[in-house]
């Protein structure tokens, strides 16, 4: 009974406290529309899986209006599907931070660019900016168009079959370019080098994390089927890119000039930096595999929807058959100069990012307090999630046809009309993705590719496909494609 009671005493003043410190936080979203506004229950209750995450925020927004209050858990959140107030936050040097949702990323990947914090993040992001410019990724084309060209290889054992499900195929394509490029190699598959099951046991682990938070303690964490395979996964890969850093210092050190041949693979440049002090050798390790795990499983994602899309809406399938055609009827390797002639690829690649984002939410914390566009006072602690799915498909920035697949959206005139926050699948602002000119020229020449070869039919409907958010977008029930040759 005492236990009971000191148990109970504990609990209570743990709790006061808790409230006492987030007491300006609930303040806010006492002033705000919001929902579930009871901490540690929250929102939760309205959601009973993962499947209904965005069917019950879009109900929510329906409701409330395009910015409303909630509680994850313990966390207090505001949902934003309004461009100004996503505008005033990811512009606010008070919201470079992502929010606490994010910490299992930290504990996979270790403070890397993706997860650091303020002025560590300002540092890093700046001396990896160059390491982006179009210069160096003009020197990956050769890289693109061979992982491109095996992709398109493997594509022809499906010619003529069932409709599958042919992730796999991405998922293999846009790891060996992540790999060659961050680290000069592709990880052949099967072979002891293969790390793409070893980052999937990690993306698995990471939303396990994700969904049960309670896994985030690490001593739970350990009775889970996954805790194992993930400290052999994060082993393998920790191996290998310290054995690459290995050998690329000593290829450095063994070369006397500027080799105008080299490729601008990102270890090489990261190896520079620690040469000059700016890094340590952690950091080359945990910014090589930040790369790699920001670019693969979000180009392969992006890929796949964009033939869904294309497979469903044939007519747009041909019209960009059309365009490749007139740009480069011969069998030649695809080109910067290419594709600035193709703005239908453009056209039909945005709008499947529009509809189905690689990534859906958008995670930031306010380090200090700040008001938004319209005044509103935003304490410090605040943590926001913008929702890019759901700018991506609201009507009143898409008009009543939000939710088609229509590429003329990106039409130039159609363009013009609209916030530029409307349509942010790479995020904006201060903190938008590093990668997304890198993502735009890998994903164009492999739609190329296989658009000139194949033709990609499905009988699954866009509109009737359940979205799962999790760390890049999922479907409860994956569309099947089916291939034929052109
Ligand atoms: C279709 C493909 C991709 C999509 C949809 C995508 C989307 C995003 C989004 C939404 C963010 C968050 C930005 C923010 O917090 O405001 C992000 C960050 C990031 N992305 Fe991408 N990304 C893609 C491809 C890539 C590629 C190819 C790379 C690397 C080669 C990459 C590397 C990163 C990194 C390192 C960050 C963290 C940037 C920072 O915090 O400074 N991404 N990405």
């Amino acid at each position: 009974m005492i236990l009971v009671l000191v148990a109970f005493s504990v609990a209570t003043v743990a709790t006061t406290f808790f409230l006492w410190r987030k007491r300006h936080l609930i303040k806010l979203g006492f002033t705000m529309p919001h929902k579930g506004w009871i901490p540690f229950v929250g929102g939760v209750v309205y959601i009973k899986g993962m499947d209904e995450i965005i069917e019950v925020t879009n109900k929510c927004f329906e409701e409330l209006g395009d910015m409303f209050f909630t509680w994850i858990g313990p966390v207090p959140l505001i949902l934003v599907r309004d461009v100004e107030v996503a505008e005033s936050v990811l512009t606010s040097q008070k919201c470079i931070s992502k929010a606490g949702v994010l910490d299992p990323l930290t504990n996979l990947l270790g403070e890397g660019l993706l997860t650091m914090r303020d002025s560590l993040w300002h540092t890093h992001r700046k001396y990896i900016n160059p390491c982006f410019s179009l210069n160096m990724l003009l020197g990956f084309f050769d890289i693109y168009n061979k992982t491109a060209n095996e992709l398109s290889d493997s594509m022809e054992s499906h010619v003529g079959k069932e409709a599958s499900d042919l992730r796999f195929l991405f998922a293999r394509s846009m790891m060996n370019t992540a790999t060659e490029t961050t680290m000069g190699k592709t990880l052949e598959a099967g072979s002891k080098l293969d790390l793409l099951p070893q980052y999937q046991v990690c993306m698995r682990a990471l939303m396990t994390q994700m969904v049960r938070p309670w896994y985030q303690i690490g001593f739970l964490f350990k009775f889970h089927d996954l805790y194992k395979p993930l400290k052999t996964a994060k082993l393998i890969i920790k191996n290998t890119i310290n054995s690459l850093i290995e050998e690329n210092i000593n290829e450095n050190d063994n070369n006397n000039g500027p080799d105008p041949e080299e490729k601008p693979i990102f270890i090489k440049q990261a190896i520079k930096l620690a040469k000059a002090n700016k890094f340590t050798l952690d950091d080359v390790d945990i910014e090589s595999n930040t790369i790699v795990v920001g670019a693969f499983e979000t180009t392969a994602t992006a890929i796949y929807n964009a033939l869904f899309c294309l497979a469903e809406h044939t007519e747009c399938q041909d019209k960009l058959y059309e365009e490749i055609m007139a740009v480069m009827p011969d069998d030649v390797e695809v080109t910067y100069e290419h594709l600035k002639d193709m703005p239908y690829l453009s056209m039909a690649l945005n709008e499947s990012m529009r509809l189905l984002p690689a990534v859906m939410f958008n995670p930031r914390e306010a380090s200090g307090d700040f008001h938004l566009h319209d005044s509103t006072y935003i304490p410090k602690g605040a943590q926001f999630m913008i929702s890019i799915y759901h700018i991506q498909r609201s009507k009143k920035y898409w008009g009543p046809k939000a939710d088609e697949y229509d590429p003329e959206q990106f039409s130039a005139e159609n363009v013009a009309k609209r916030s530029p926050y409307a349509f942010m699948p790479f995020s904006k602002g201060l903190r938008n993705c590093i990668g997304w000119r890198y993502a735009q020229f890998a994903l164009k020449i492999a739609l190329v590719k296989l658009i000139k070869k194949y033709k990609f039919t499905t009988e699954h409907k866009l509109k009737n496909v359940v979205i799962i958010p999790t760390i890049t977008m999922n479907f409860k029930d994956v569309p099947k494609l089916k291939v034929t040759l052109r």
